[in-house]
């Protein structure tokens, strides 16, 4: 008798790939989804509804930008009624005080509101858009509404230097939390790796602040840090394990395992529209494919530390050396380490710009055309 995997607790409800922002970070997939192939709110109400029959029980609403959504306030009302704890996690443009209003009156519970640099001037670069005054007007709107705002930077060279400042937004705009997440080198932000790597020297220093911050806050201000796992031969236990406490729901309503599966070879993704929710997550072959530890190679499967960090992270693997199954190169035990520390420098040459997200594949950074 088959045993049922434990319940899904979070779903990544990915509304549409559609932004105005144009980060060179970016780690939605190279080809965008249409917006005439998105979900519509009725599908994400029938998304949430089996979701919750499953056991699911927040909600991140993300993209892309969500509020670009004219059916957004249906979507999170589907949520709500279906008794799963809704996130709107946005860029902060388009967000006026009469949509908040609509949204908050059809059940949103809290809002992640992204940031790309303590500067102005240095957030619109790196967005590739004027979009720092938006974010501060949105951050404002927020918490006079009285929710939680968390902040998220995505950090890499371009910004580790910023990490006191961009504690110090967090402080000034009213944040519970700050999200300080080092880069994961997916979709756009793979093409842009070498312009986004980090110098070893600043990474140390951007741990030191966090470290430093802590101390002083004494958990007044939730930071959570998120670790590259380019520097130290530590593999992360990326998604907390395949297929074991979360799954994606890209805009068309591809089902995956996590938002970055979507290329990797052989998985057969299923759509919500053709099946189950129930059935894809217990018994389609794209969410079994990692689960668990049978399909490990070698090392991993006889590592005492398989069941903690599940082999590292399948799409850093395929990204790196080709092939899905081999254990992620970010760990020192790996065959294939010497293919990531190639790529990190103690301290890196001259900073180079990113090559902003386009909407489809566009020209790509010369290093990886
Ligand atoms: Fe983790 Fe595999 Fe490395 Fe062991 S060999 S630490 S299980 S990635
Ligand atoms: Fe896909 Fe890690 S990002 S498994």
């Amino acid at each position: 008798m088959t045993i049922a995997p434990p319940p899904p607790w979070g779903l990544l409800a990915e509304l549409t790939h559609a932004c105005p922002l144009h980060c060179g970070y970016c780690s939605n997939p190279l080809e965008l989804t249409r917006r005439s192939r998105e979900l519509t709110a009725e599908h994400w109400v029938n998304v949430f509804r089996q979701a919750a029959e499953l056991g699911v029980l927040q909600t991140h609403l993300s993209g892309g930008e969500p509020l670009l959504r004219k059916d957004l306030e249906a979507i999170v009302t589907g949520a709500e009624e279906s008794g799963i704890y809704t996130q709107l996690v946005t860029s902060g443009s388009g967000l006026t005080a009469d949509r908040l209003r609509s949204l908050t009156g059809a059940g949103l519970r809290s809002v992640q509101l992204s940031v790309q640099h303590a500067d102005p001037a240095a957030s619109d670069r790196i967005a590739g858009s004027r979009a720092f005054a938006a974010k501060e007007a949105a951050a404002a709107l927020v918490t006079d509404a009285g929710l939680p705002l968390g902040v998220n930077a995505v950090l890499h060279r371009h910004n580790l230097d910023a990490v006191d400042g961009l504690v110090e937004l967090a402080l000034r705009w009213g944040a519970d939390r700050i999200e300080l997440a080092n880069t994961q080198f997916y979709g756009w932000g793979l093409l842009n790796r070498e312009a986004l790597m980090p110098g070893r020297d600043q990474l140390a220093r951007a741990v030191e602040s966090v470290n430093r911050w802590r101390d002083q806050l004494d958990g007044s201000l939730e930071i959570v840090w998120v670790a590259p796992d380019y520097f130290d031969g530590v593999a992360k236990p990326c998604m907390g394990g395949w297929g074991a406490v979360s799954l994606t729901v890209t805009p068309d309503g591809t089902a995956l395992p996590c938002p970055a599966a979507a290329t990797l070879p052989g998985l057969d993704p299923v759509n919500i529209k053709d099946h189950p929710l129930r059935w894809i997550w217990e018994e389609s072959k794209a969410f079994n494919l990692y689960r668990g530890t049978d399909w490990m190679p070698s090392p991993c499967r006889s590592c005492e530390r398989r069941d903690q960090d599940f082999g590292g992270c399948r799409c850093q693997a395929f990204a790196l050396t080709g092939d899905a199954t081999r254990t992620d190169p970010a760990c020192s035990l790996s065959p294939d380490h010497t293919a990531l520390t190639a790529l990190t420098h103690s301290a890196p040459g001259e900073l180079t710009d990113l090559v902003p997200r386009r909407p489809t594949t566009g020209p790509r950074p010369a290093s990886h055309a």
